[in-house]
Order: C-alpha cells, then sequence, then structure tokens
C-alpha cells in the first residue's frame, strides 16, 4: 500500500481559511481525520462542518500557534481524540505589508511570532509525537516565493519565511533514519483571506507591482493572475502521498505568466 492509499491523519494550523480551509477540504474527500485549528472558532466549526459532510472525522478547536500552552493543548486533546498526527501541516501565517523602519513594534512582534515561532512551536510538539511513537510522518512548511525573491515592503515576512527555508534544510538532517520527512512549500500568490487587510487601492497596487517590477520578479508574481487554494492543496497531497523512501523536498508553485505577456495566440 503507498502512502497515498493509507488513511492519513492531518493536523493544520490556520484551518479557519484560505489554504488551510482548501486543504481540509481537498483530505475530507479522502476520507482522512483532520485535526483543525484557529483562533476563529465560528469560522473554524463552519469549515469543520462542511469537512465531515465531505467524509472525514474532524476534531476542531482553538488554536494560537504564538502560544505554547495553547499549541500543547491542541495536541493532546487531538491525540486524544484521532491519534497521532502523521501529517502536519504549519499554515498559520500573516503579512502586513510597510517597510521595516516604519513598523510598529506590535505588528514586527505578531508576524515573528506567527510565522516563525508559532511554526517552531507546532513541530516541536508534532515531531515528538512522531518520534516517541515510532512513526512514519510529514511536516510540511507552508513557505513563500518571497523567501527565494525578497520583497521590499515585505522585509519581515521575507525574514520569517526565509527562517522557515533553513529551518526545513536543518530538520531535514536533524531527522534523518526516523521515517519523519520535511516538505517545503514555496508558494506565489493564491485566492485566500491574506491580503484582506492590505491596501489594494489601484494606487497602492500599482506602486507594489511597480516596486517588485524594480527588484526583477517576474510578471506571474504580480498581483491579479493567482492561484487556487485547491492547486496548493493537491499539490501538497502529491507531496505526501509518495511512497516510504522518497522525498519531495521542496515544491515550487506559482502562478503561470498571463498568457499574450510574452507569446500572443496561444489560447
Ligand atoms: N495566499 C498567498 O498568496 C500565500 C503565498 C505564499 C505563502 N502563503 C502562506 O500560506 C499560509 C496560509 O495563508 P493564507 O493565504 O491561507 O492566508 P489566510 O487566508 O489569511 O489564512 C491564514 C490562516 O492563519 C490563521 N492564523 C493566523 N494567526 C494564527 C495564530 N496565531 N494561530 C493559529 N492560526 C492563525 C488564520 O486563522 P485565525 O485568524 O482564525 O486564527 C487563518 O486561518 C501562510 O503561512 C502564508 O504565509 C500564502
Amino acid at each position: 500500500m503507498t502512502t497515498e492509499e493509507r488513511q492519513r491523519t492531518m493536523l493544520i494550523t490556520g484551518a479557519s481559511a484560505g489554504l488551510g480551509e482548501s486543504l481540509a477540504l481537498a483530505c475530507a474527500r479522502k476520507g482522512w481525520r483532520l485535526a483543525l485549528g484557529a483562533r476563529r472558532v465560528d469560522r473554524l466549526e463552519d469549515v469543520a462542518r462542511r469537512a465531515r459532510e465531505a467524509g472525514a472525522s474532524v476534531f476542531a478547536a482553538p488554536l494560537d500557534v504564538t502560544d505554547e500552552h495553547s499549541v500543547e493543548r491542541f495536541f493532546g486533546e487531538s491525540e486524544a481524540a484521532l491519534g497521532v498526527a502523521d501529517i502536519v501541516v504549519n499554515n498559520a501565517g500573516l503579512s502586513k505589508p510597510g517597510l521595516l523602519h516604519e513598523s510598529a513594534t506590535a505588528d514586527i512582534r505578531r508576524e515573528v511570532e506567527t510565522n516563525l515561532l508559532g511554526a517552531l512551536f507546532v513541530t516541536r510538539r508534532g515531531v515528538a509525537a512522531l518520534v516517541s511513537s515510532k512513526s512514519r510522518g510529514d511536516i510540511v512548511f507552508m513557505g513563500s516565493d518571497a523567501a527565494t525573491f525578497p520583497r521590499p515592503g515585505q522585509a519581515i515576512y521575507s525574514a520569517t519565511k526565509g527562517a522557515l527555508e533553513v529551518l526545513c534544510t536543518s530538520l531535514s538532517r536533524e531527522l534523518e533514519g526516523t521515517g519523519v520527512r520535511i516538505i517545503r512549500m514555496r508558494l506565489g500568490p493564491t485566492v485566500s483571506e491574506f491580503a484582506a487587510e492590505w491596501d489594494l487601492s489601484p494606487e497602492a497596487l500599482e506602486a507594489r507591482t511597480e516596486l517588485f517590477r524594480r527588484f526583477g520578479t517576474r510578471d506571474a508574481r504580480h498581483l491579479g493572475t493567482l492561484m487556487q487554494g485547491e492547486d496548493v492543496a493537491e499539490a501538497i497531497l502529491f507531496a505526501v502521498g509518495r511512497p516510504p523512501g522518497v522525498v519531495i523536498d521542496t515544491i515550487d508553485i506559482y502562478p503561470e505568466a498571463p498568457l499574450g505577456n510574452a507569446v500572443k495566440g496561444l489560447r
């Protein structure tokens, strides 16, 4: 039986919206067990209800990844309900665009604590459960192309996602021989609520696009040509579905450049 065919238990942080929600629903359609955590319980319950209707066994509870006690409680309760998660997805994350020298301390802390410290707390607990139970498993990191194309105006975010890159490399070495695989996702722009609090006025979009262009990022990385959450979910399911002995280390996934930009008349 390949890993793909087995029923898996996936724990997703930040499952109340966006990519976490898309991934939860994609796994639900496979009948997997799901441990879903986020801070907004009403939104989370709605995702949990739809996942159950699609065929999943679901544990859903409040989770704040920046709080180690919340992480411990969430893992403990989800293990009591569903058993040890053999896939942990570090998905919770956020970004507030702006220049570092104009950023408030609270905003810097929030971004670093959610994107980096939270992933460390969650991964520590998830790996400990896998190693102590001698179970195979996958730890997925929802990284960003901001790590490979560090962006002006998103320095804090780029730094946190860059740190996750290094963390993935260290961990994959640290966990050699344990059966725990590290999967690094590098996503380009995807439809979600990620930019819900950003200034998306035409002027702000144009200014950001121009800034990106000046620093050599490709057209496809501009807002306006986004992937769907399902595209990312499919890529993750492919990676975690590889049989023992095979590792998908990194997935770079981003929107295709708009047709017509370089080659006219393709469709
Ligand atoms: N969308 C993109 O274009 C894109 C590109 C590259 C990488 N990513 C990465 O993909 C991941 C998911 O982002 P998204 O696009 O799906 O954004 P989103 O729609 O804003 O969803 C973010 C999720 O994170 C949760 N969250 C935030 N802070 C949390 C905390 N302290 N504890 C637990 N959950 C928390 C939110 O739930 P609550 O508010 O209910 O807690 C929400 O469910 C992030 O790591 C992001 O950096 C996204």
